[in-house]
């Protein structure tokens, strides 16, 4: 197929009835609590680590005051282990009252005066993974409303201690009860990845009409092991999965843990690229408080968000697997523009691996290209002129390309940084980007 009629059929493959929460049009970003705290309950003697008001508190203070909101990363999400073990006498769920003794009501105050956003966790069944409350169909209405009531912004609904039937009711039931409390919650689905994460079993189109996001795989772990069995299963799945996202639902592959304790700078790249490919939420699991300068300047890149956040919403594919370890990953972007990853599975050294961008794939013409990691515009690229990219064990060189008659045509911005950030960024137009421009 030409290029541009497949760019074509992705954009109308995705452009079926979404959630009509008018939420969450590109990845929703932000910072989730559970692959780094976990069910760390014990506050008496972990008081900095435990799932407290104290633990959100401090990173919405972190994604407030960092930089990290102006970049999109606004939702400050909990996980399990935050309720009390019982609800209350009218059937509501409530927090611990030992480690919120404000109450959640409290805590969304705070995080609203920041200017972010605050989710929830929950799940559909008798009890949480965690052990604890869980919403059972009867339960549904209730919880949705004690969530719109306390000024919650996002849930994720979780799918331990039921089964497919049970499920097959509850998600629908929760997408309804949320939009009938009026207030906007972005919802973030569970359901594929209890039930393998793949057609027939999963309806991918029903998933696309009743939540924002969906977790279809299991969960990640802070190695890079749990990085590249995630990456397996999301490519080697891609002509199911990709076509599903667009603006409003997502795929989910799970958190980021870049800056915590399992990936290398190198992979560290390699997450954030790929998770961008894949028009995947961007939700960092880490420690705010003590994050290495490196690993926030991954996760704070302005063009690897720019890419992740193109207003399109097209996911992307891994276009080439190579025998040398080399693969290429692509996803085509607003105005003409398009991303690449070249990713190294190879763990000797840095590989020179050659290529030009026809044998990818694009159509005749002049590029301009810009190195997202090294911060800098390469010269001007034909179509067939042939080049080297070295691409170092376990990571990745990321392109943002750009066709340069469009670019020359174009009035407006002349930066790389603009033309790939769209309307979203346009709020923060008053920010210094200087390394960026051409
Ligand atoms: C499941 C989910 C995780 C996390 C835990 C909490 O395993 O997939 O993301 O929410 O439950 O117990």
């Amino acid at each position: 197929m030409q290029r541009s009629a497949l760019i074509l059929v992705l954009a109308f493959s995705t452009a079926t009835l979404a959630l009509d929460n008018g939420l969450m049009r590109t990845p929703p970003m932000g910072w989730l609590a559970w692959e780094r705290f976990r069910c760390d309950t014990d506050c008496e003697s972990d008081p900095q680590n435990c799932i407290s008001e104290t633990l959100f508190m401090d990173m919405a203070d972190r994604l407030s005051e960092d930089g990290w909101r102006e970049l999109g990363y606004v939702y400050i999400n909990i996980d399990d282990c935050w309720s009390s073990m019982a609800r209350d006498n009218q059937g509501r769920l409530q927090a611990d009252p030992e480690r919120f003794p404000r109450g959640i009501p409290h805590l969304a105050r705070y995080v609203h005066d920041r200017g972010l956003k605050l989710g929830i966790y929950g799940d559909l069944g008798t009890h949480t993974c965690g052990g604890y409350p869980g919403t059972t169909l009867d339960k549904v209405q209730i919880d949705a409303q004690t969530f719109a009531d306390w000024g919650i912004d996002m849930l994720k609904l979780d799918g331990c201690y039921s089964n497919a039937t049970y499920q097959e009711q509850g998600y629908p039931m929760m997408s309804k009860a949320l939009n009938a409390t009026g207030r906007p919650i972005g919802y973030s689905c569970s359901w594929p990845a209890y039930q393998g994460g793949l057609p027939p079993k999963v309806n991918y189109t029903l998933l696309g009409q009743i939540c924002n996001l969906w977790r279809n795989y299991g969960d990640i772990q802070d190695s890079w092991d749990s990085v590249l069995n995630i990456v397996d299963w999301f490519f080697n799945n891609q002509d199911v999965l990709q076509p599903v996202a667009g603006p409003g639902q997502w795929n989910d592959p799970d958190m980021l843990i870049i800056g915590d304790f399992g990936l290398s700078m190198d992979q560290s790249r390699s997450q954030m690229a790929l998770w961008a490919i894949m028009a995947a939420p961007l939700f960092m699991s880490n420690d705010l408080r003590t994050i290495s300068s490196g690993a926030r300047a991954i996760l704070q890149n302005k063009a690897v968000i720019g890419i992740n956040q193109d207003h399109l919403g097209i996911q992307g594919r891994r276009l080439i697997k190579e025998k040398s370890g080399i693969e290429v990953y692509w996803r085509p972007l607003s105005k003409g523009a398009s991303a690449l990853v070249f990713f190294s599975r190879r763990s000797d050294m840095p590989y020179r691996y050659m290529t030009s961008l026809k044998m990818l794939n694009y159509t005749l013409g002049v590029y301009k290209v810009y190195d997202v990691f090294s911060e800098k515009p390469l010269p001007e690229l034909k179509d067939s002129t042939d080049f080297v990219v070295s691409v170092n064990p376990s990571g990745v060189v990321m392109w943002y390309v750009y066709p340069a008659a469009e670019w020359r045509k174009e009035a407006g911005p002349s930066r790389f940084s603009e033309k790939l950030r769209g309307p979203k960024f346009h709020r923060y137009a008053n920010e210094v980007d200087a390394p960026l421009v051409l």
